[in-house]
């Protein structure tokens, strides 16, 4: 049987004003997996994450998400269609005035009529979901990167979206502290089936999470395969990407 796209985008191009970022992006990510995709600083992955997110206006190419034409909805629709993705930002933007408990909640009083009790409720699974229940009354400037990152994960699943999008969530952690986001992020997917697309350029965390890479170059997708198939893969960019674990291992010969 054939897997499932919970998202698929074709022949996409963008540019802001005359400079072209995307001139010819298709690519696949499938439900419940976990989808990197890579690329050199500038090539334009936020902004591929912006179109499939709506945020920006797309004038060519297509986008189809949970197989519907995301660029053909009325208001109403997309309004549906974007309560069901999950966005986690680059630096975690909680609202500071807020506590991590308040902060979750947002998005259930914005998009739902849930009674308060309800909201408690939800926001307290959440909390428990990324390990910060002890944090709920906290605020953000109490807690360390590492407890930023997960509350802004409970608040990103908080509409129990069924994928997630993290733009860099592992820029500015330690190596033990991106760990344990990754082994959240494998739950989020085993245990609860959402499907993840995420920017990361930390190739310890994408050997330990990734099902399938997708490598921007110039404009375009120059590689997209599983794992597996990226680490054999014989294209230039790809090739050098990967071979920084060559470089561990000769470290650790030498
Ligand atoms: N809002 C914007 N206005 C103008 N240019 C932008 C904007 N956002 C990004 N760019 C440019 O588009 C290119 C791709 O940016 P971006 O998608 O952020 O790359 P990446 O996330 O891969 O580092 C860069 O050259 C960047 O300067
Ligand atoms: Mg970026």
């Amino acid at each position: 049987m054939d897997k499932e796209k919970v998202i698929e985008v074709r022949n996409l191009a963008a540019s802001f004003g005359d400079t072209v970022v995307l001139s010819d992006v298709s690519f696949s990510a499938y439900k419940g997996e976990v989808t990197i995709i890579l690329g050199s600083s500038g090539s334009g992955k936020s902004t591929l994450l912006k179109h499939i997110l709506g945020l920006y206006e797309t004038e060519k190419g297509e986008i189809r998400i949970f197989g519907e034409d995301a660029l053909g909805l009325d208001e109403d629709q997309q309004l549906h269609m974007y309560m069901r993705m999950g966005v986690f930002y680059q630096n975690g933007a909680l609202l500071n005035s807020m506590t991590v408990g308040e902060n979750v909640a947002l998005p259930l009083k914005q998009h739902t009529s849930l009674p308060d009790d309800l909201v408690d409720d939800i926001v307290n699974i959440k909390l428990g979901l990324v390990n910060l229940e002890y944090a709920i009354n906290k605020f953000p400037s109490e807690l360390s990167g590492g407890m930023l990152k997960r509350a802004a994960l409970a608040r990103a699943i908080a509409l129990d979206p069924p994928i997630l999008f993290f733009d860099e969530p592992g820029a500015g952690l330690d190596p033990i502290s991106l760990e344990s986001l990754d082994r959240l992020i494998i739950d989020l997917k085993e245990q609860l089936g959402m499907s993840i697309v995420m920017v990361t350029h930390e190739v310890p965390s994408i050997l330990r999470i990734a099902n399938r890479i997708i490598y921007l170059d110039k404009g375009s997708v120059v590689f997209e395969g599983t794992l597996k198939e990226a680490l054999k893969c014989d294209v230039e960019s790809v090739r050098q990407f990967f071979s920084l674990l060559d470089d561990v291992d000769k470290a650790k010969q030498a």
